[in-house]
């Protein structure tokens, strides 16, 4: 089986007639950790819920291992689905269930699992992204955002998906609690799960990202090697939109 993932061809997307993917077109490998970054408004979260068709683009095609699911599904919409996992920027936990509910309710009543089968494995989930049994009967809001996250990430992970999408997984979080799950990402990618990430973490796109592209009004404007991307950029505008972000972060701003 070719190692091919995902596979994104000449993707367009208009909201009401304005233009938010122009022609984007990529692929991720299995076991490759791509991050796109870009300004706000490029495009970044769009071209992410077209991938897990949340969102319908109007042209291009998508494929996964191989297989097409846009525009012609080769299975439905619910199965394709719990193939990617998604995590989003904010947590998007169901906030009336305990933690351990939170990442065993997919996998019974998606899954099918047995009861017993799915809390197994998520306890499994739960302890590879650090989360205790101390906090297991908790409920969302009892946990600090980086716990919270880390919950949904377990959640993710539990239902094994064939690739990740995460969407800024910590721009939401104080800056004290971005680390822990960093963390967390860091440990799935040595794990070789496959993951496209939005994010603006620098160093941790250096040390993880196989790949960074960067979006800029619908289009990658560039795409390469992490060190090429951050330290030597071609494009002016990825040269500004990285200069904003170091001053950012040299400020202490996230
Ligand atoms: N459901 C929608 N209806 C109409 N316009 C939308 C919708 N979703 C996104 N847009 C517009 O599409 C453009 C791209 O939005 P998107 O959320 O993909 O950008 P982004 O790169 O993720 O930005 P950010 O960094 O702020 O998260 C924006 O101009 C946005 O206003
Ligand atoms: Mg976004």
């Amino acid at each position: 089986m070719s190692g091919e993932i995902l596979r994104v061809d000449n993707l367009w997307k208009s909201y009401s007639e304005t233009p938010v993917l122009r022609g984007v077109s990529f692929e991720v490998l299995r076991g490759e950790v791509k991050v796109i970054m870009g300004p706000s408004g490029s495009g970044k979260s769009t071209l992410l819920r077209c991938i897990n068709l949340l969102v319908r683009p109007d042209k291009g095609r998508i494929s996964l291992e191989g297989k097409e699911v846009f525009p012609k599904p080769y299975d439905s919409i619910h199965r394709i689905r719990q193939k990617i996992g998604f995590v989003f920027q904010s947590y998007n936990l169901f906030l009336h269930m305990t933690v351990l509910d939170n990442v065993r309710v997919g996998l019974i009543k998606v899954k099918k699992l047995s009861k017993e089968e799915a809390t197994k494995r998520a306890m499994e989930a739960l302890r590879i992204v650090g989360i205790g049994p101390e906090l297991w009967n908790k409920y969302p809001a009892q946990l600090s955002g980086g716990q919270q996250q880390r919950v949904a990430i377990a959640r993710a992970i539990a239902m094994e998906p064939t690739i990740m999408l995460m969407d800024e997984p910590t721009s939401a979080l104080d800056p004290e609690l971005v680390g822990e799950v960093l963390n967390v990402i860091r440990d799935l990618a040595k794990q070789k799960m496959t993951m496209l990430i939005v994010t603006h973490e620098l160093d941790f796109a250096l040390e993880v990202a196989d790949e960074i592209m960067v979006l800029d009004g619908g289009k990658i404007v560039e795409r390469g090697k992490p060190s090429e991307i951050l330290n030597n950029p071609k494009h002016p505008r990825t040269r500004r939109f990285i200069e904003r972000l170091r001053r950012r972060v040299e400020h202490g701003h996230r």
